[in-house]
């Protein structure tokens, strides 16, 4: 079988990582793909927007399956554009991945479904936002409706800086259209816990669970970025909690999509707050987490084919899922400056101590070739995952990793998984 992975991250790394495993798949390409999935698949030059291109690549080349994992494309409807050339490809439709593109649809999906979810009012301009902050609590969250690079959500303390907020999302258009319309939900305190599921339509499987840090800085200081690192499973999401979430949250999501002629087929992702009040849904994505995938797939012990392919096929509810009985945790090694500003271009060596251990993974996310070397390309260049029979273990190890890799600048968070000593 012949593979397509669209993407370039480290998710994308992952999911190449898991699929290379199978023994389904006789050849694997990745568009546009990186340094690191290079060495499991034939990458090829096509940005993940170019549908047509994308689905012409995979008529020629007799393609049988196609993985989309970022959001974008997703939103955009590549997965409409494969389906309408017969092409088998997983992820949600473009009426399904809304439900991560508007901020306002899963707000009023929750709303009209009685899926638990912080207070909220929706906005399409900012007349009308200024005057319901004026008689707000605070904090108060602003969050753009549209897709943002995950940087759409402000956090604001008072009157001034709600107000400053609804300028710069609805006004001064810092996140483009993704402030056409903007949410305003009440703030709640409480442990993050993300949640991936695969969905056939009907069906949900929720796979092991996973906790993202995505500030900059240690102690959860400095500006958000896409996630310095992750811990999976969280002890944080006991089997109380979970049982709660089956119930009021993933089955009814999947209910409530398949009863808006919406079906829900690929990744779903669930960021959770545990609140004093309960466990309230804070957003939904439609693909896999990034880095919730470096430290969720090396745990999965199926096929992943067989199970996408469950998924597209609508037969998910045949599937045994299974994760070790162990844990992982994934240091984002970044250039320094990472999120505002850093030098790119330097390079990277240290690659061969990971050769031939099982436990241990480096994830590209922003690296390139230059000249036969790898050097730096972004602002989150690897994810090191390691794996240990429990928490602890898996962080000790993978902080030992991150010294077998070095750069100029490198840069990382020195508290991934500290969370888990207060348990
Ligand atoms: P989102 O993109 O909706 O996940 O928001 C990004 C981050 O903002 C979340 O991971 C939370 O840390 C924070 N956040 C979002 N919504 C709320 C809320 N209602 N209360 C407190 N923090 C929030
Ligand atoms: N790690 C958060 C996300 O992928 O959106």
């Amino acid at each position: 079988m012949k593979v397509l992975i669209i993407g370039s991250g480290g998710r994308e790394h992952a999911i190449a990582t898991c699929v290379a495993k199978s023994k389904r798949v006789s050849k694997i390409y990745a568009a546009p793909g990186n340094a690191g999935i290079a060495e499991l698949a034939e990458c090829v030059d096509i940005s993940v927007m170019d549908f047509p291109k994308l689905v012409s690549f995979a008529k020629e080349n007799e393609i049988d399956f196609t993985i989309v994992g970022p959001d974008d494309p997703l939103v955009a409807g590549a997965v409409d554009a494969f389906e309408a050339e017969g092409l088998k490809v997983f992820g949600p439709r473009k009426n399904a991945a809304i439900i991560e593109g508007s901020k306002a649809f899963s707000k009023d999906l929750m709303k009209k479904y009685n899926i638990p979810t912080a207070a909220y009012e929706n906005f399409d301009n900012p007349e009308d936002a200024i005057a319901y902050l004026e008689n707000a609590d605070f904090p108060i969250v602003l969050k753009a409706d549209g897709l943002a690079l995950g940087k759409g959500v402000l956090i604001c303390n008072n009157l001034e800086e709600a107000k400053a907020g609804v300028k710069e999302i609805m006004m001064d258009k810092h996140f483009g259209d993704a402030g056409n319309k903007m949410v305003i939900e009440e703030f709640m305190t409480g442990r993050e816990v993300s949640v991936l599921a695969f969905c056939d339509g009907t069906t949900i499987k929720t796979m092991t669970s996973a906790q993202d840090h995505k500030r900059a800085k240690d102690g959860d200081q400095g500006l958000n970025t896409g996630g310095m690192g992750t811990f999976s499973p969280s002890p944080f999401y006991t089997k109380e909690i979970e049982e709660f979430c089956q119930k009021e949250i993933y089955e009814k999501t999947m209910a409530a999509m398949k009863s808006e002629g919406r079906d829900f087929v690929g990744v779903l992702f669930t960021g959770l707050m545990i609140t004093e009040k309960g466990t309230k849904v804070l957003e939904f994505n439609a693909r896999f987490g990034d880095p919730e995938a470096q430290v969720v797939l090396p745990r999965m012990k199926n096929d992943i084919i067989d199970v996408m392919e469950a998924c597209v096929d609508g037969t998910l509810d045949q599937i045994d899922l299974q994760f070790e009985d162990n844990a992982a945790v994934c240091v984002v090694l970044a250039s320094d400056g990472y999120p505002v500003s850093y030098e790119k271009g330097f390079e990277i060596t240290g690659f061969d101590n990971f050769k031939d251990k099982d436990d241990y993974f480096v994830f590209h996310a922003g690296t390139k070739f230059d000249n036969g070397k790898v050097v730096t390309n972004g602002g989150r260049v690897l994810g090191i995952t390691a794996k240990g029979e429990d928490l602890v273990k898996a962080r000790a190890n993978a902080y030992e990793a991150t010294k077998w890799i070095d750069f100029e600048n490198k840069y990382m968070r020195n508290d991934i998984g500290k969370a888990i000593d207060q348990i």
